[in-house]
């Protein structure tokens, strides 16, 4: 699928999620909040649910946690622009309050579709709800800071999987703070294994491998992001053959 194709189909599962009906939450919502980014990410951060600005501007992250999360991206260099955040709920669960089992459940397969759209190698978990979708059983106190295969069930197959705790957490306790900056660092490592397993490199490493944190993160890969057409044409590229960004890298 081609960038703009993805582009247009997350913008017609954003109008759906828009509209949306299908719990409760709909009911309290100022702004469904279907998530941003590009569409030309390897990868997806998703987070929990909109907060009260989230629900009031109808963007994901742009609270208090979306500023550490900014903070977060770019200690390893990386910025919102070069990747697609979204959450397992796309409206504000009243008072902040956790989701329900169904209000999840309703509202996975608009996040199924956009998985399945962007097919991103890596999904970054924020918190424990979205982690247990792409890992379920694990405990986000023995798995922060680690990658796995996704689970297949979870929309992104053909993806790793790094958790982490939820940026929130970290505002309401200190310490936590510390370990989401020194896990993130393991984030691009993820990527390049992410890549390496997609080109059939290796086998998937089971059932965790734990990262090394990296103390620089100067050298990491951003997430490849194809140019903008609009920005900046590409004369050498051929009419009708899709640009692939990991080519590009060198990588594949
Ligand atoms: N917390 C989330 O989980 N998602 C948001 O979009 C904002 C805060």
């Amino acid at each position: 699928m081609r960038d703009a194709e993805r582009q247009a189909t997350l913008d017609a599962i954003g109008a759906e999620v828009a509209a949306c009906t299908r719990c409760r939450l709909h009911e309290g919502r100022t702004r469904a909040v279907p998530g941003e980014g590009t569409a030309a990410t390897e990868v997806v951060f998703v987070g929990e649910g909109p907060g009260f600005n989230e629900d009031r501007q109808g963007r994901p992250f742009v609270g208090q946690a979306g500023s550490l999360l900014d903070e977060l991206l770019a200690s390893v260099l990386w910025s919102r622009d070069e990747v697609f955040i979204t959450n397992v709920v796309k409206c504000r669960p009243p008072g902040n309050r956790d989701p329900e089992p169904d209000e999840i459940a309703a509202c996975a397969p608009h996040l199924t579709r956009q998985l399945e759209v962007l097919d991103p190698a890596l999904v970054v978990t924020l918190g424990r709800f979205s982690m247990a979708r792409f890992s379920p059983g694990a405990r986000i106190g023995q798995v922060h800071g680690t990658f796995r295969a996704a689970d297949a069930a979870s929309g992104a197959p053909n993806a790793l999987t790094f958790a982490m705790y939820h940026p929130a957490a970290a505002l309401h306790q200190g310490s936590l703070k510390q370990t989401l900056f020194a896990d993130m660092q393991g984030v691009p490592r993820a990527l390049t294994e992410a890549r390496a397993l997609r080109a059939g490199d290796r086998a998937p490493e089971e059932p965790s491998a734990t990262i090394v944190t990296v103390p620089s993160p100067v050298a990491a890969d951003p997430p490849a992001v194809t140019p903008d057409p609009e920005a900046a044409p590409d004369t050498t590229a051929d009419a009708g053959v899709e640009f692939n960004p990991t080519a590009q890298l060198g990588l594949f």
